[in-house]
């Protein structure tokens, strides 16, 4: 497994030019990101989540400022990060077997390919699954051979965008825990778009609100207590609060301080 990656975003914006007018999405992002930490970033549809995160994939350029892994500025698109969607986006005529073997770096082949999409099956749940079709599963084992897939490309840094977002809520909850799991396992830094408010308190290090403005980054919050969290945690409930409350949704306890 290749170690975990830093990953920086320094003086970072991007404006879109839509009918000759530019137009500014993100501003001013200074954010540095540890090896191994996990990072939710939240905010309002539209503020600029998959942007960011397509930056430092590579799939996309500042308009100003610099991405950086490990210290080297990223250049097209970034084989130190893996990228999961929202939708799994499985290859319908392939077993999960050859998906997954899809995300492998070149020149991992025969036997050891082989070994290392099973481990990767294992890790992920889907160890009996290895000669099915993406149209034999379901929504939340296709996220989870997705995941594998990610996996298999031994990132230093794995960005996911809102990727249980389309799961039932029991399915999520699962999927939350795979992923806490799986990143204990492979040490792999996060940076995970999410709408969910609780999901960011789970499992990140630390939780950014983007918005609209001069500056993108609201609120860096760091959440307290070493992962796996208890979900029933009485102080993670007032940081959810918190956040709801800058989110723009009225809760009881918000009312009360308010
Ligand atoms: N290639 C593009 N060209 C023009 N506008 C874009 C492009 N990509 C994203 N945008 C716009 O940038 C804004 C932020 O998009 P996005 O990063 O997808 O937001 P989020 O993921 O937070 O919902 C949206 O208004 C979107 O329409
Ligand atoms: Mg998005």
């Amino acid at each position: 497994m290749r170690a975990a990656a830093g990953l920086e975003f320094a003086g970072v914006s991007r404006a879109f030019t839509v009918a000759g007018q530019a137009r500014p999405v993100l501003a001013g992002i200074d954010l540095t990101v540890a090896p191994g930490e996990v990072i939710a970033l939240l905010g309002p549809s539209g503020c600029g989540k998959s942007t960011l995160l397509r930056l430092a994939a590579g799939l996309d350029t500042p308009t100003t400022g610099s991405v950086s892994v490990d210290g080297r500025p990223v250049r097209g698109v970034e084989s130190r990060c893996a990228v999961v969607f929202q939708e799994p986006r499985l290859l319908p005529w392939r077993t999960l077997h050859r998906n997954v073997a899809y995300g492998l770096p070149r020149g991992v082949t025969g036997p050891a390919a082989a070994a290392e999409v099973d481990r990767l099956l294992e890790l992920v749940g889907l160890g009996g699954f290895a000669r099915h079709r993406p149209r034999q599963l379901s929504g939340g084992m296709a996220q989870r051979a997705a995941l594998a897939r990610a996996l298999a490309l031994q990132p230093g840094v794995l960005l996911l965008d809102e990727p249980f977002a389309s799961l039932d809520a029991l399915t999520r909850l699962r999927m939350q825990d795979l992923l806490a799991d799986v990143q204990r396992t492979a040490g792999t830094t996060v940076l995970l778009v999410t709408h969910d408010v609780e999901e960011a308190l789970h499992l990140a290090d630390r939780v950014v609100l983007l918005g609209a403005g001069e500056e993108s980054i609201r609120l860096v919050l760091p959440v307290p207590g070493a992962r796996p969290r208890d979900r029933g945690d009485s102080a993670l409930a007032e940081l959810r609060t918190a956040l709801l409350t800058e989110l723009g949704v009225r809760t009881l306890q918000g009312r009360k301080h308010a």
